[in-house]
């Protein structure tokens, strides 16, 4: 179709009053800073993430296998009795190490904790349930924690007879001498009753971005 005199006026006109109307001043400095913002959320947190993630599971699996050896050789040292106080994170030597030199925080929660200073805060509850309602998601996860760090999560599985030992069924599982002791030092304990795979605590380690800056 050839285009009619009528509408070729109709664009010319159209044409004019665009370009005719005044323009407001460009605001390069606002341009320059949001178009900077837009690059760095886009950029940034990506990067930040993804390093984030891999420094939490490099802290996890440092910290695990540091605690399991640990464990490991109280019990052949001392029995599952002499190895009760062996159970605290700290006794593996590695999280003082890391708190010190990276500024994070490492520790172990769950809905059942022996020791009630391990108990799911409010923020955790949330990654917890995800963890519990969906069993075969049991990856590490990184997540914004606040302003400041990131929040990695992993779960704790019970791995083998070895920690039926303590938190198995008291009677069969765990002597009542050991539970015993385990009662004196721990008199509000909930965390026995598990078996071989059951989800029983989550890892949370908490990373200033600063040190995950650090190591971009
Ligand atoms: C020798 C006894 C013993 C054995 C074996 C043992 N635990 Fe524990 N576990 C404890 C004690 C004691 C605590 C409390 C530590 C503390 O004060 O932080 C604990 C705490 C925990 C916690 C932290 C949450 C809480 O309840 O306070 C998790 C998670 C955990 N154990 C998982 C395991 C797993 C998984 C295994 C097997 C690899 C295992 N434990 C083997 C005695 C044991």
């Amino acid at each position: 179709m050839r285009p009619t005199k009528n509408t070729l006026i109709l664009v010319f006109g159209f044409l004019c009053i665009y370009s005719c109307t005044p323009k407001k001043p460009v605001d390069r400095e606002g341009f320059r800073q949001e178009k900077a913002a837009r690059e760095l959320k886009r950029i940034v947190p990506a990067d930040l993430m993804l390093k984030g993630e891999e420094l939490g599971e490099e802290i996890v699996s440092a910290t695990a296998s540091a605690y399991l050896n640990t464990l490991k050789r109280a019990i052949v040292e001392n029995g599952i009795s002499g190895a009760i106080d062996f159970c605290q994170l700290s006794a593996s030597g590695i999280t003082a190490g890391l708190q010190d030199s990276l500024g994070v925080t490492i520790s172990r929660v769950t809905d059942k904790p022996r020791n009630p200073a391990n108990v799911l805060s409010e923020s955790d509850k949330a990654i917890w349930e995800a963890y519990a309602y969906v069993p075969e998601n049991l990856d590490g996860q990184i997540q914004e924690y606040n302003a400041e760090s990131l929040i990695y999560t992993k779960p704790i599985t019970i791995g083998s007879t070895l920690c039926l030992n303590c938190h198995g069924q008291v009677g069969s599982d765990i002597t009542p001498e050991n539970y015993s002791l385990i009662k004196s030092r721990y008199p509000n304990d909930e965390a026995v009753n598990y078996e071989v795979g059951n989800f029983r605590g989550m890892w949370r380690i908490i990373i200033p971005k600063k040190a995950v800056v650090s190591k971009l």
